[in-house]
Parts: C-alpha cells; sequence; structure tokens
C-alpha cells in the first residue's frame, strides 16, 4: 500500500470534493471544504500547489501548499506553507499523513526550501501534536491560529 500525491484533473475531481463529507461535524468547522481550497487553488494559479493523496490508486486526502512566502521572515525564506490538509475520517490514525509530510519534506528538499510553515488551532482535537510530534516547532505566535515551523534539514554531500 503507497501513499502518493497526484495532480486534481477533470477526472478525479469530484472524488476529492467528496471526501470532505467524511469528516467530523466538528473537523469541518476547522478545514474548509476541498472545493473552497480547489477555488483557491484556481484564484492562484501557480502559487498554488494542490495534490489528491492516494493510497496506491483510490484518494483518500487531500494536501495544499502556498509556494509563496510573503509574510515569512526573510531569513527562513524561501519558505513553502502548508495551507490544507485533511485525510477522509476512515483513513486518519494510520500514519498516513505522517507519510504524506515525508513525501512534501521530499517536494522541499527538490525545491530546496529553507523552511516549511503550517499553522492549526490549540485547543480540543487539533492536530497540533500531529505536527509537532513530525518536528514541527511551535514559533509562540498566534496568527489566529498557532504558528509552527520546521526547519528542512539537508544531509551534506546529499544531492538533495
Ligand atoms: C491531521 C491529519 C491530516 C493527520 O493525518 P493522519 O493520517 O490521521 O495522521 P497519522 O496517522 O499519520 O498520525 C501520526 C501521529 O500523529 C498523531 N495524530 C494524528 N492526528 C492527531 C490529532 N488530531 N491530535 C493528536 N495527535 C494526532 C497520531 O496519533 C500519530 O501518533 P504516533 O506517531 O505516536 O502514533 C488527519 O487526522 C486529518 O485529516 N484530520 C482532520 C482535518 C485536520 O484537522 N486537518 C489539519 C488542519 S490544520
Amino acid at each position: 500500500m503507497k501513499i502518493n500525491l497526484r495532480p486534481v484533473r477533470d477526472e478525479n475531481f469530484d472524488k476529492v470534493v467528496k471526501l470532505s463529507e467524511t469528516l467530523t461535524d466538528y473537523q469541518k468547522k476547522y478545514v474548509a471544504p476541498n472545493m473552497v481550497s480547489l477555488a483557491h487553488a484556481y484564484v492562484n494559479g501557480d502559487r498554488a500547489w494542490p495534490r489528491a493523496i492516494y493510497l496506491d490508486d483510490e484518494p483518500i486526502g487531500f494536501i495544499m501548499v502556498a509556494l509563496w512566502g510573503d509574510d515569512i521572515p526573510k531569513e527562513d525564506c524561501p519558505a513553502y506553507y502548508l495551507w490544507r490538509f485533511m485525510m477522509a475520517k476512515d483513513h486518519q490514525q494510520k500514519g498516513y499523513g505522517k507519510q504524506v509530510l515525508d513525501l512534501l519534506i521530499d517536494k522541499c528538499k527538490e525545491d530546496k526550501i529553507k523552511t516549511l510553515y503550517t499553522s492549526c488551532e490549540m485547543d480540543g482535537d487539533q492536530p497540533y501534536k500531529f505536527y509537532t510530534k513530525y518536528g514541527f516547532v511551535d514559533t509562540g505566535i498566534n496568527d489566529g491560529e498557532q504558528i509552527l515551523r520546521m526547519e528542512i534539514k539537508y544531509n551534506k554531500g546529499a544531492t538533495k
């Protein structure tokens, strides 16, 4: 069973949009519907990187990265911002989210990115621990949501 990321196109659009319906009512309050995220991707063009998350050939989630860092401190740039992330309810807590972050780090390395940012709320059943367990560090800044950051580690001598 292999996690992989694919562009959202006409043929998988409906399935990706429907994944949002699987979230709990609580989760729906904190994550924009995939339909809305795809509209944001459309208006942002090349500045957004939306991808369907697949388990082998089955779409099970959605991720979107903002490829610009206008609000990010200069010393952390080039930087990406993990903007949207959701896994269909039946596929949560199975280790797939962590594998998606691994793939995202690979992309950051390919693109020579210095820092990956994200944000989340802290109350209730929020994925704050999911992110901090993975290696994101709380910046202590709250901009409506808690801002988390991770420095991308490059192995000395590695080609990527
Ligand atoms: C957040 C989300 C993407 C994580 O994906 P996932 O596939 O469920 O995560 P994983 O199974 O890879 O979890 C990895 C670790 O994080 C922990 N974790 C996952 N979600 C968590 C949560 N909400 N709160 C606390 N810990 C969490 C897991 O228990 C696991 O811990 P372990 O390594 O000690 O076993 C997914 O749960 C989801 O879609 N949630 C609803 C939407 C959402 O909140 N999106 C993020 C908006 S900021």
